[in-house]
């Protein structure tokens, strides 16, 4: 198969990947920081050495201030749910994930105001516009880092010194950006930092983490076993067992180790350089063809390797499928983004997405286009 939903998860993944995973399951996985045995002793320095490779990457001073998560979902979650309260102000975006409108819609709900900030048909926000939105109660500016439906990528060190000027907590999604675009807490002043270890940090499914800067104090939503403090049926205080309650997916963050280790060894910029010209053939082939409605930026000047369009008169699930039987797998529809398709006028339509990742080929994009002309003229 031509896997060209690399937004979605991605695939393949390294060799080490799955190698380290399998090493792990057959060798030492066993219940991280719970025993002093030498499995466990294992399992856990596996763990510290991804929380370690991890903070590298992001630029974080101290790898505690990481906890692994099952996805950025859920690392979503724990920051969004774990800062805000009723009374509070917090301002966020339409092109967002559902991951983030449905915990904020969630929290509007117990009395939390949520200010959701235009973005352009290009899908891009005006940091400015943040701005305008701060106000006495604003306890945090919550942003997509890089759009799932249009690709396009905010200017988060503008907005983060925004939120620094304000003293307002700063939190990027990086669900699309983690591993594909390069990202410093301390430069862009992140506080909170959501992402997948799945996608483009190229780990297996099942991992994440969220970054949570010095001094956060975030409420929990999860309470448990850590391996510390067992006597007290208090929850620890301290990062990361306060937010990290239960067996960890160890495999999973094995494999992720590797992934990270990837990335590092042939570099952030490499990859995008890669993705990115892969999306530019696309990009130049669809303007070819009448037929085909490409929707966001048209110039691909800050974006990453996602493009959304249509095909005039078939409808996008039918494209998917007819590309799925041609050996072909792509996302159509809404991609869990409930507001962005009212701003590019596809609420009714959804869309064709394609999103290429490092392992694919010019040769993949041919091929897709190929049949997107055959799909064409044969409905
Ligand atoms: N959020 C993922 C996507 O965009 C699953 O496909």
């Amino acid at each position: 198969m031509i896997y060209l939903d690399n937004a979605a998860t991605s695939f393949p993944k390294p060799s080490k990947v799955y190698d380290e995973v399998m090493r792990c399951m057959k060798n030492y996985c066993s219940n991280p920081g719970r025993a002093s045995h030498d499995m466990a002793i294992e399992s856990s320095l596996k763990v510290m050495e991804t929380r370690e490779l991890i903070s590298d990457l992001f630029n974080i001073d101290n790898p505690f201030n990481i906890i692994f998560t099952s996805n950025a979902t859920e690392a979503l979650n724990i920051g969004i749910k774990g800062i805000l309260d009723k009374g509070d102000h917090v301002i966020s975006t339409v092109i967002e994930h559902n991951s983030v409108l449905r915990p904020l819609k969630t929290m509007s709900k117990i009395g939390v105001e949520v200010t959701l900030i235009a973005c352009d048909k290009a899908g891009f926000i005006n940091p400015l516009d943040i701005k305008d939105e701060i106000k006495h109660n604003t306890k945090a500016i919550v942003i997509n880092h890089a759009s799932n439906v249009l690709g396009s990528v905010q200017d988060i060190n503008t907005i983060g010194k925004i939120a620094k000027k304000y003293g307002v907590i700063f939190m990027v999604d990086a669900s699309q950006s983690a591993g594909c675009i390069d990202i410093d807490v301390k430069r862009d002043n992140i506080d909170l930092l959501a992402f997948p270890g799945h996608k483009g940090l190229l780990g297996p499914q099942g991992t994440g983490g969220l970054y949570i800067g010095e001094g956060l104090n975030l409420k929990t939503i999860k309470e448990g076993g850590t391996g510390s403090s067992s006597n007290s049926m208090n929850q620890p205080i301290e990062l990361p067992d306060k937010l990290e309650s239960g067996t960890l997916n160890t495999p999973g963050i094995a494999g992720l180790c590797e992934g990270v280790k990837f990335i590092k060894k042939i570099g952030i910029a490499n990859i995008y350089k890669e993705e990115m010209l892969l999306i530019e053939h696309l990009l130049k082939e669809l303007k070819k063809l009448s037929f085909v409605k490409i929707y966001g930026t048209k110039a691909l000047n800050n974006n990453l390797s996602v493009l959304s369009f249509n095909i005039d008169g078939v409808d996008a699930s039918r494209v998917g499928e007819e590309l799925n039987e041609a050996g072909i797998a792509i996302r159509t529809g809404y991609h869990c983004a409930a507001l962005i398709h009212k701003v590019i006028g596809t609420e009714y339509l959804g869309t064709i997405r394609v999103s290429p990742g490092c392992f694919n080929t010019s040769n993949d994009i041919e091929e897709l286009v190929k049949y997107l002309i055959k799909i064409y003229k044969s409905n």
